[in-house]
């Protein structure tokens, strides 16, 4: 390196620092030459590991020692300490790991690591069971996911992967935050580019829809009269926009919001338009009021309720994120709905009319389960599954928006929208298409971002009987827990990274002691 260029901060991990300057469960931030890296401590065992997350860069430092794992502040991936591998959603990349040193007391950071070879092949019986071939009908986060644990696992039979999307596996919640208000490139939203689908021999067919299933003869048929044969298949065909059906409404100024191609047709209408009239005070909903602020259009809001999110984060959290937005500039129109539309003039339950040049729709969504109810499979709103994500045929398993599953946390069947929960049922429906018999047990967790605040929320509460409040929301620095008979059910915070983290680690352990 050369004299000028810049060190990392934090202590030369190369030139070793005491042992004492890490405590039992601690973490410390540091370099090894140009590379920041994370000196972790658990026991008497020490790990070097890359100190950035691999999903999108966040402080690994800040966040959550857990076991030998270590948990990302901003959206909660969980890595090995020993190996470095992701093993749990939504990073995918192993982190780099370099070889500890502990002489007398004090603790060097050696040579990097080759990265993690693959895992021990699977032994033969194991490979026995496996079946002859996985097809995966959805090309979103939990179809990815899936497709790519089974190639991590050692799986090496003919994995296809049939999404009705035009554009491969992309990151869906970029599409109504930095994407549509313009701050992240086109290039960033791909999950993966071509040569991995190529490279892991996975089979990615766009415009590939699954019109039919037949579990007896185990064939799916897809909408060109195509057929294809199965040993085990995985149904992850997400959710679909609700359609609202208001008369009058000019078809080309009316957007929904679930694909790439919705988001570029908003930011195409965003580029002429004024004014922006978003029907629904959703999570989407207000992701693209903030995002369309940002491209500097007037927006107003048409929601039925009193306060946004109340449903799901309470009164509290529901004006924190009220008065965010109108800070911002948006207008709300609540306890209002939109009754009809005259061209660009919507007409309000009060007789109030706005006008607009794009409308965005975003009410809610519909579990794509339309293939399953066809086919004879039990669903009750959702696909219903067992605790190891499988359906009621045999070898069709399901994940993600559509799969209603039973929670240990909530201890009740629930079926959920999002991203994280989408991704990490992908990877143990795909381990349990190998045999595993792995329950699915990871407590749910989403994030939503409103301008620079982002919300984080664990577990699930649809009802609760009780909130205790932390810290202060309406100063950005809290946390609200949601209890239901004095269990704690879910916690949403802002700005508190390791509390939501140290809130899911409680959950865990309290369903692992049973
Ligand atoms: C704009 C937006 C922002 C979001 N932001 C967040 C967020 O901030 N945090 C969060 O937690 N969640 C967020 N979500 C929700 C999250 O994206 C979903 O929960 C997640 O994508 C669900 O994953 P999935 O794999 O079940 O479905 P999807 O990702 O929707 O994938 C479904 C796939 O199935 C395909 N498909 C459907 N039917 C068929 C068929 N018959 N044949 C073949 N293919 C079919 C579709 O084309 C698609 O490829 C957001 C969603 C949207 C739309
Ligand atoms: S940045 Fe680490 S999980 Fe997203």
């Amino acid at each position: 390196m050369s004299e000028n260029a810049k060190q990392p901060s934090g202590p030369d991990l190369a030139t070793g620092v005491a042992i004492t300057d890490i405590a039992d469960g601690a973490m410390l931030q540091g370099h090894v030459g140009e590379e920041v890296v994370l000196l972790a401590r658990r026991g008497d065992e020490l790990f070097a590991v890359g100190a950035a997350c691999t999903h999108y860069h966040g402080p690994l430092a800040e966040g959550l020692i857990v076991g030998d794992t270590v948990r990302c502040p901003w959206h909660h991936a969980c890595f090995s300490l020993r190996t470095g591998e992701a093993v749990r959603a939504p990073a995918f990349d192993p982190l780099p790991r370099w070889r500890v040193q502990h002489e007398n007391d004090r603790v060097f950071v050696r040579e990097k690591q080759a990265a993690s070879a693959a895992k021990p092949a699977p032994a033969e019986s194991e490979r026995a069971a496996w079946p002859a071939s996985v097809v995966i009908v959805g090309g979103g986060a939990a179809g990815f996911a899936a497709a790519e644990m089974l190639r991590r696992e050692g799986y090496d039979r003919p994995v296809t992967m049939l999404s009705a999307d035009d554009a491969p596996p992309c990151d869906r919640p970029n599409l109504s935050k930095d994407y549509l208000a313009g701050t992240a490139q086109e290039s960033w939203i791909p999950l993966k580019s071509p040569k991995f689908y190529e490279k892991r021999a996975i089979d990615l067919r766009l415009n590939a829809r699954v019109t039919a299933m037949d579990p007896r003869n185990r064939r799916v048929t897809l909408a060109d009269g195509s057929t294809l044969e199965y040993g085990a298949l995985l149904l992850a065909t997400g959710a679909d926009p609700l359609r609202l059906n208001l008369p009058g409404a000019d078809p080309s100024i009316v957007h929904y919001l679930r694909t790439l191609g919705d988001s570029k047709a908003i930011i195409a209408a965003a580029a002429t338009g004024k004014r922006a009239l978003v029907i629904g005070a959703s999570f989407i909903g207000l992701e693209v009021a903030a995002s369309l602020r940002h491209r500097k259009l007037d927006v107003h809001v048409v929601a039925p309720e009193a306060r946004p999110l109340e449903r799901v984060m309470g009164p509290e959290l529901g004006d924190v994120v009220r008065r965010l937005h109108e800070k911002q500039g948006v207008v709300f129109h609540l306890n209002e709905t939109v009754t009809k539309l005259e061209g660009r003039t919507a007409r309000l339950s009060s007789g109030a009319s706005l006008a607009a040049d794009l409308i965005v729709i975003g009410v809610g969504v519909r579990p794509a389960t339309a293939l399953a109810e066809a086919a004879g499979l039990a669903t009750d709103n959702g696909i219903t599954t067992d605790q190891y994500l499988q359906t009621s045929a045999p070898g069709i398993f399901a994940a993600g928006d559509i799969a209603r599953w039973p929670d240990p946390h909530s201890r009740e069947h629930i079926r959920v929208e999002h991203w994280i929960v989408a991704e990490r049922q992908g990877q143990t429906a795909a381990r349990n298409i190998l045999g595993r018999r792995e329950r699915y047990d990871a407590v749910p967790f989403f994030w939503s971002q409103h301008y620079d605040i982002v919300i984080s929320y664990v577990g699930h509460a649809t009802r609760w009987d009780a909130t205790k409040a932390e810290g202060s929301l309406a100063d950005h620095d809290g946390k609200v827990t949601f209890l239901q008979a004095g269990r704690p059910l879910a916690v949403a915070t802002i700005f508190r990274d390791r509390d939501s983290l140290a809130a899911e680690a409680e959950m865990e352990q309290r369903v692992a002691k049973g």
